[in-house]
């Protein structure tokens, strides 16, 4: 049944939280699981929606999955089939990393194309190019990835641009390939460091991961063991609360974070006037009793400021005094939570991949719908601090990325609460 959120803003958010695993690293990791027969045990697994249609992911190749809690059992003994299909793949593009993991263990893949996607064109002719260099064969037909290859062999890949999953696709290949291969331009997400530190455990031969150069010296499938291991805190989810504290006046205190990995965030948000203290090794504080100040912001590849959180912190600084300019490089529609926020009185012009916000004093509630995981956030963030009630449909966006979202915010001194949205209402209706 649909749902829909019902936020009184105006609070300040006060107290303690503690930081979830990280969406984008355990679903990598699951894909990754594939390479070995052994048992893995995953501990931080976060209670996502994302993380459910992995599950069904391996699963459907033959993978035991079991969970109990932030627990995720996986044993992919034998794997009964190599192909994942349409149905799965289409529902979220991570499940693409399957692609690497299949072929490093099979020799063989046929994977869905994942398709359009509402903030961009998001292409694979990255993974194409790196999979091919390593010795596959690959066809692109009837909407499937077809790769094949009779040893994979490593290889001096050069990446166009950084892109994360390529990266991560060309890594578990390489794995069990023979001899080394090196990624220049990779990736440097803390998510890729994760998976180099996870395929390391298993008995993989990653070195340089979170730099722009990563060697993956190959090794004997008889090499890779079972391992348990601990999925990474989630700084995209740990930097929304940040942005909720500044944007609400408040008082945070986050725990379960690693802070080197939110440098970017902490910056901004000093620029704007927060106050950021590390009060121990894995826990962080945010004040931020006035009125944040405007500043600009260039979506880039990590360690540059996150594309995931340019929607929250565009949240934020709709009531910040003064005018920022936002500027998104990495994907060509994800501006989509603007007309929302316009919506809630924002003051926002977009021209091209360009936002000008202007700070009002105060966003007045409205109702509103997510269109994307990050834009629902950003919609959050906005009812949070905004005057009267907000109500924002389509939450299933929000249960891709955000674990108890509601009750991480009450517990914070959010009023919040999810309800269904009711029968032939004309929300209902227009959904
Ligand atoms: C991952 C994250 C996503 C984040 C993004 C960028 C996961 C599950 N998702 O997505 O939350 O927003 O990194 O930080 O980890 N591109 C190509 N060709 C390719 C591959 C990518 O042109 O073969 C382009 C994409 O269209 C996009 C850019 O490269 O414009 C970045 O994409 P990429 O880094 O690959 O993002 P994802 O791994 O899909």
């Amino acid at each position: 049944m649909a749902e829909k959120f019902v936020i009184h803003g105006g609070q300040p958010l006060r107290g303690d939280v503690a930081i979830s695993g990280a969406k984008n690293s355990v679903l990598k990791l699951m894909a990754a699981s594939l390479l070995t027969p052994a048992e893995i045990i995953l501990n931080n697994v976060p209670s996502l929606s994302d993380v459910d249609v992995m599950k069904d992911v391996i699963a459907y190749l033959g993978c035991e999955v079991s969970q109990n809690d932030n627990t995720v059992q996986l044993r992919a003994r034998e794997l009964t089939s190599v192909e994942a299909p349409y149905e799965l793949v289409s529902k979220m593009r991570a499940s693409f990393t399957v692609l690497g993991a299949l072929l490093g263990r099979c020799g063989e893949a046929k994977v869905s194309l994942p398709g359009g996607c509402s903030i961009g064109k998001r292409g694979v002719d990255l993974h194409v190019k790196g999979l091919e260099a390593l010795g596959a064969e690959i066809e692109i037909n009837h909407g499937y990835v077809s790769a094949k290859a009779k040893a994979l062999t490593g290889a001096e890949i050069l990446l166009d641009i950084p892109s994360v999953g390529a990266t991560e696709n060309i890594m578990l290949a390489a794995v069990l390939a023979k001899g080394s291969t090196v990624i220049s331009n990779a990736a440097q997400e803390p998510e890729i460091l994760d998976l180099a530190n996870f395929l390391n455990t298993l008995g993989a031969d990653v070195n340089g991961a979170g730099t722009t150069e990563i060697v993956i010296n190959g090794v004997k499938p008889e090499s890779l063991t079972g391992a348990t291991y601990s999925v990474v805190p989630d700084r995209i989810e740990a930097s929304t609360y940040l942005m909720a504290a500044v944007a609400t006046h408040g008082d945070v205190t986050l725990h379960n974070v690693f802070a080197t990995h939110l440098s970017p965030i902490i910056y901004k948000l000093q620029e704007v006037g927060a106050e950021i203290t590390t009060v121990s090794p894995n826990s962080l504080r945010v004040q931020c009793p006035e009125r944040p100040k405007a500043t600009n912001i260039v979506t880039l590849p990590y360690p540059g400021f996150p594309t995931d959180l340019q929607a929250p912190m565009m949240a934020l600084l709709t009531t910040a005094e003064g005018v920022s300019i936002i500027k998104e490089t990495i994907y060509e529609n994800r501006f989509k939570q603007i007309g929302e926020l316009k919506r809630m009185g924002a003051e926002i012009q977009q021209e091209g991949n360009v936002a000008v916000v202007t700070g009002v004093e105060a966003l007045s509630g409205a109702q509103v719908r997510a269109s994307d995981l990050r834009a629902g956030a950003a919609l959050v963030i906005a009812g949070l601090q905004a005057h009267g009630t907000t109500e924002i449909l389509d939450l299933h966006h929000l249960d891709r990325g955000y674990e108890a979202l509601v009750p991480k915010l009450n517990s914070l001194g959010a009023d919040m609460i999810r309800v269904p949205v009711e029968e032939d209402s004309p929300e209902k209706a227009a959904i």
